[in-house]
C-alpha cells in the first residue's frame, strides 16, 4: 500500500511504530507500562496536547484517563463535546517515573512525532493543556498572560489556531484556576465557530 491511500488510524499506527523502532526516550520506555499515543477522532478540528501520561494513563494505554481526565470529559461535555468529537494526545508519550514533569530533551524527543501525528489529523484548532505543550507553539509566552486567547500561527505550511489552555491537573485542587478553565471552556464554541467561519 503507498502512504497516500492509507487511512488516517494506519498513519497513525505508523508512527507508533517508529517511535518504538527509533528507541525514542529509552529510559522512559524502560520504567513505562505503555506507550500513550492518543484517543479520539483522527478526523477531528480540535485536538487537545497535555503534558505526558500519569500512572492510570500508563496502566491502561490512553491519555486523561484518571483524576484529570475525568475533569476533561466534563469540561467537553459542557461545551457538548465528548472524547469522540476530538482528539487527545500528550507531547511526550510515556509516563515520566513518579510523575515528575518531562524533561526538556524528552519534550524535544517527542515533538517530530507530534507534527506529525497533526499532519495526520490536520486540525483546525490545538488546544494546549498547560505550559509544557504551549511553550512549543507559542515560545516565550506566559500561560497566565494568555490563557484562553486563540492565537493564529504559521505551522509548516498550514495555518493553526492554538488556545492555551491551563491543565486540568494544576485547576483540579485550586478552586480559582479551576473556575478560570471552566470559563476559557465556556467560550470555546464561539472561538470554533470563527476559526471556521475565516477558513
Ligand atoms: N496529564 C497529562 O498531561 N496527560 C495525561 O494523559 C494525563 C494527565
Amino acid at each position: 500500500m503507498t502512504t497516500s491511500n492509507q487511512s488516517k488510524t494506519e498513519k497513525l499506527a505508523a508512527i507508533r511504530a517508529a517511535i518504538i523502532d527509533q528507541q525514542i526516550t529509552p529510559e522512559l520506555a524502560a520504567t513505562a507500562t505503555n506507550l500513550v499515543m492518543g484517543d479520539g477522532n483522527p478526523d477531528a478540528d480540535i485536538v487537545f496536547i497535555g503534558e505526558a501520561p500519569g500512572k492510570n494513563e500508563d496502566q491502561q494505554g490512553l491519555p486523561f484517563v484518571g483524576a484529570a481526565g475525568k475533569f476533561l470529559n466534563e469540561m467537553l461535555a459542557s461545551v457538548n463535546l465528548n472524547r469522540q468529537d476530538v482528539y487527545i494526545t500528550n507531547i511526550v508519550k510515556y509516563r515520566p517515573p513518579n510523575n515528575r514533569d518531562p524533561l526538556p530533551e524528552e519534550k524535544k524527543a517527542f515533538w517530530p512525532f507530534l507534527i506529525r501525528q497533526l499532519d495526520v489529523i490536520n486540525p483546525a484548532i490545538v488546544i494546549t493543556l498547560g505550559r509544557h505543550s504551549m511553550e512549543y507553539f507559542l515560545p516565550g509566552k506566559k500561560i497566565s498572560d494568555i490563557h484562553g486567547q486563540p492565537k493564529r500561527i504559521q505551522f509548516g505550511e498550514r495555518k493553526l489556531v492554538i488556545v492555551p489552555l491551563f491543565h486540568p491537573a494544576a485547576a483540579l485542587y485550586n478552586g480559582g484556576l479551576r473556575q478560570t478553565l471552566v470559563d476559557d471552556f465556556a467560550s470555546l464554541p464561539r472561538i470554533v465557530e470563527l476559526t471556521k467561519q475565516s477558513e
